[in-house]
């Protein structure tokens, strides 16, 4: 009986853990990686292969409505990572740590990073930021939880300060952001989120640290890609950034598709017969004699 206990509490043998993803760069294999947000997509992500899901604080956009990524919050953040870990077992699956979420001290970011694994099935967390956030992923990772790192564009605080940016456009800025992605990998963190560096920058730092790098808009020499769901699936119509590709319309589908219902709705064409279900007819007629008897009904 303890032997069965032990088998079924072991996760899948299938299910992608942080050294394959190491593996897989040193096998030279690219890992594939997208953002999700629910339960639904979160399967059919995972059937179709993908490596990494990113519950991304882009959700709060996405799914929530905000302008940006600063407003979503963390209990938001669990809400969204709780679904998608229900919709997916095999896939790595990261929860990305919110704006002031762990900015405030190295207590509160182990606490927050602690939520997205025991409350919400998260196998690591991501945090933008470069060097000044080594202390931050060093407590995490020693406290037992896998670390992501995001250098380049942050957009927790690119709206603050910059706007939305390429990176690693000078010598300088080039230099910054290897110095970076050296500080996280010898902070612990197990991967690296290029989002919006040059080619020849992201190409650098993906020859020369030794944790795969996932870029974003960061041309093809990362180890990996991510991009935001919404964007690969049409769903998001406020922006489309110049790097991601639509692999599908939905947006239009979803359209067309609430416009017949609607359509279908008012002109009565729905529900039809095979969407309908009948009462056994000897039935209905007790049941409206009953109801003329106790004066419920008038006809
Ligand atoms: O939240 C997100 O979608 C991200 C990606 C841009 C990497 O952090």
């Amino acid at each position: 009986m303890r032997i069965i206990n032990e088998v079924n509490i072991l996760p899948s043998v299938d299910k992608i853990t942080v050294s394959d993803l190491v593996r897989k760069k040193e096998d030279n294999t690219k890992i594939s990686v997208v953002t999700c947000y629910d339960y639904s997509t979160a399967i059919l992500a995972e059937k179709a292969g993908i490596d990494m899901l990113l519950v991304g604080d882009s959700g709060g956009m996405v799914s929530l409505g905000y302008d940006n990524t600063i407003p979503v919050t963390m209990r938001e953040m669990l809400m969204m990572a709780r679904a998608v870990s229900r919709g997916a077992s095999k896939p790595f699956l990261v929860g990305d740590m919110p704006f002031m979420s762990f900015n405030v001290s190295k207590e509160q970011a182990i606490k927050n990073a602690g939520k997205f694994v025991k409350d919400a099935g998260m196998d690591a967390v991501k945090i933008e930021g470069g060097s000044k956030f080594q202390d931050t992923i060093r407590a995490i990772t020693d406290a037992g939880i896998p670390v992501m790192g995001h250098i380049g564009l942050t957009p927790q605080t690119a709206p603050l300060w910059s706007g939305y940016k390429m990176q690693g456009t000078s010598s300088a800025s080039g230099r910054d952001l290897i110095e970076d992605a050296k500080a996280l990998r010898d902070a612990g963190a197990f991967s690296v989120v290029l989002e919006m560096v040059t080619d020849q920058v992201a190409e650098l730092i993906s020859t020369n640290i030794d944790i795969p790098t996932i870029g974003i808009g960061s041309g093809p020499s990362c180890d990996g890609q991510v991009l935001v769901m919404h964007d690969i699936l049409g769903l998001y119509d406020k922006f489309l950034p110049r790097f991601a590709k639509r692999y599908a319309n939905l947006g239009a589908e979803i359209l067309s598709a609430l416009r017949k219902y609607q359509t279908e709705v008012v002109d009565g064409t729905f529900p039809s017969k095979p969407h309908t279900s009948k009462m056994d007819s000897r039935e209905f007629r007790k049941l409206t004699s009953l109801l003329k008897k106790e004066g419920l009904i008038a006809k």
